[in-house]
């Protein structure tokens, strides 16, 4: 039994996608960061810890060809591409925990939102920053967001690591260059604000 899997696919089985602490109708400030450090539409992009966000919508309705996501739930990757619909065809779905996954390919842009802050031991972390390393090029952009020093201590009921942007530059380590660092208030389904750290980097 692996309780990190069984708790990601009893949070996607049992509650509503709207329910979701972390859902976004409009995937604020992920896109903005992509269409910012990056006009290729023909990019590789590769969205971490995916889940059902709408993050893809944006992407694939906005003319990216080439989406990867991954998720350690295969029931959330199965909600975004059923609300998809035709152009779910054109979207590739890995499942797998990303701190153990091989990558096979190598992404021009790499995006989590709120899943690196759940590795809160040091191995595990350099077991993410070595797949990221393997999965990505010089010069590809690194998107991260995570729960910011002033945010909460935990998400989805786990225990997390909250980030500054110099936090996240250095733990990341010299082979990224920070490009920007910037901080977003997410407003929760019930109205709670969540402080966040995004950075973006570009690996040497
Ligand atoms: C807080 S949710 C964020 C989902 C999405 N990024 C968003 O912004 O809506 C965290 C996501 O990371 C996934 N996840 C958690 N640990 C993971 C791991 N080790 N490998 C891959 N995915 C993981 C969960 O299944 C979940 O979909």
């Amino acid at each position: 039994m692996n309780t990190k899997i069984d708790h990601w696919e009893n949070v996607y089985r049992k509650k509503q996608e709207s329910a979701l602490s972390w859902f976004q109708k409009h995937p604020t400030p992920s896109l903005g960061l992509i269409l910012e450090f990056n006009r290729d539409y023909a990019a590789g992009i590769i969205d971490i810890g995916a889940g059902s966000s709408r993050l893809v919508d944006a992407l694939a309705h906005g003319g990216f060809s080439d989406i990867t996501l991954l998720d350690i739930s295969n029931t959330a990757l199965a909600l975004s591409m059923k609300r998809l619909g035709e152009y779910s065809n054109n979207i590739r779905c890995i499942v797998d925990d990303i701190t153990s996954w091989n990558p096979q390919h190598k992404w021009q842009i790499w995006h989590d939102r709120a899943v690196f802050h759940f590795l809160t031991e040091k191995h595990e972390q350099d077991a993410y920053i070595d797949v990221l390393v393997r999965a990505t090029k010089p010069g590809s952009i690194v998107i991260l967001g995570t729960f910011a020093p002033d945010g909460p201590k935990t998400c989805s009921g786990l225990p997390i690591k909250r980030y500054s942007g110099k936090d996240l530059k250095k733990r990341l380590g010299p082979g990224f260059d920070l490009l920007k660092a910037t901080s977003y208030t997410h407003s929760t389904p019930t109205d709670v604000e969540q402080k966040f750290t995004f950075v973006v980097l570009r690996r040497r």
